[in-house]
């Protein structure tokens, strides 16, 4: 997904209703330092300057959890409330059915990282814009990178359309792992949990999802 002429218009537009005259100059300094990151607590001091009106009602940043030289890595959509007042990754009802789900398949905290396309939560969890998605995809490339996972698996559409840059739906990404240009790892999209607690007959094809994601695992070793 190459942004037109007139889509960075739009995001220009967009951060100058928001009222923040310097996010884009900001924005720049940050695609330099991007660069130069070499750890994940720069990663995370870089990221905790970006200048973005959620981060105002936020409570807390939430970056990753999770084992820093995993071979898996999920990433999800934003915190919810309880990531945001905890600072931590999928700790709340979505977060307990990805643990049961994981544990299913013989994984848990100690053998995955976790981080999420945005660090803050969205003001009343509303879902990220296209705007916001565009902004934090370099952030989430480079902590994927720092982690140098062999799979990446994204939960739910957000994190699906951010990563691989696409508007197709999730049941069309779904099932077959792919890869990007910026980073080594498969990348492999499934349901969120969240929506598995509201259509909780999909877990079925989640389980099947789970099973494929590990058989991928095995066959790295
Ligand atoms: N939903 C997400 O996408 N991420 C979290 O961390 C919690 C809920």
């Amino acid at each position: 997904m190459k942004l037109s002429p007139q889509k960075l218009r739009q995001i220009a537009e967009w951060f100058s209703e928001a009222g923040i005259s310097d996010v884009i100059a900001e924005q720049e300094v940050s695609k330099k330092n991007k660069k130069t990151i070499s750890t994940l607590a720069e990663l995370k001091a870089v990221m905790s300057k970006v200048n973005i009106p959620m981060k105002e009602c936020a409570l807390n940043m939430v970056f990753g959890v999770g084992n820093e030289n995993a071979d898996i890595l999920f990433v999800g959509e934003a915190p919810g409330a309880e990531e945001d007042k905890q600072g931590i990754p999928f700790v709340g009802q979505s977060g307990q059915l990805l643990d049961k789900i994981m544990n299913a398949v013989g994984l848990d905290r100690t053998k995955v990282y976790i981080t999420n396309i945005l660090p803050w939560r969205p003001p009343g969890n509303r879902t990220p814009t296209t705007e916001e998605m565009t902004l934090f995809r370099p952030y989430v490339l480079k902590h994927i990178a720092l982690i140098n996972p062999k799979i990446v698996v994204c939960l739910g559409g957000t994190a699906s359309k951010t990563l691989l840059q696409t508007n197709d739906s999730l049941s069309q990404l779904r099932g077959r792992p792919v890869r990007i240009a910026e980073i080594s790892a498969e990348i492999f999209a499934t349901f969120h949990p969240a929506y598995l607690l509201r259509s909780p007959s999909q877990k079925r094809e989640a389980w099947s999802d789970f099973l494929h994601i590990k058989s991928l695992l095995s066959a790295q070793h």
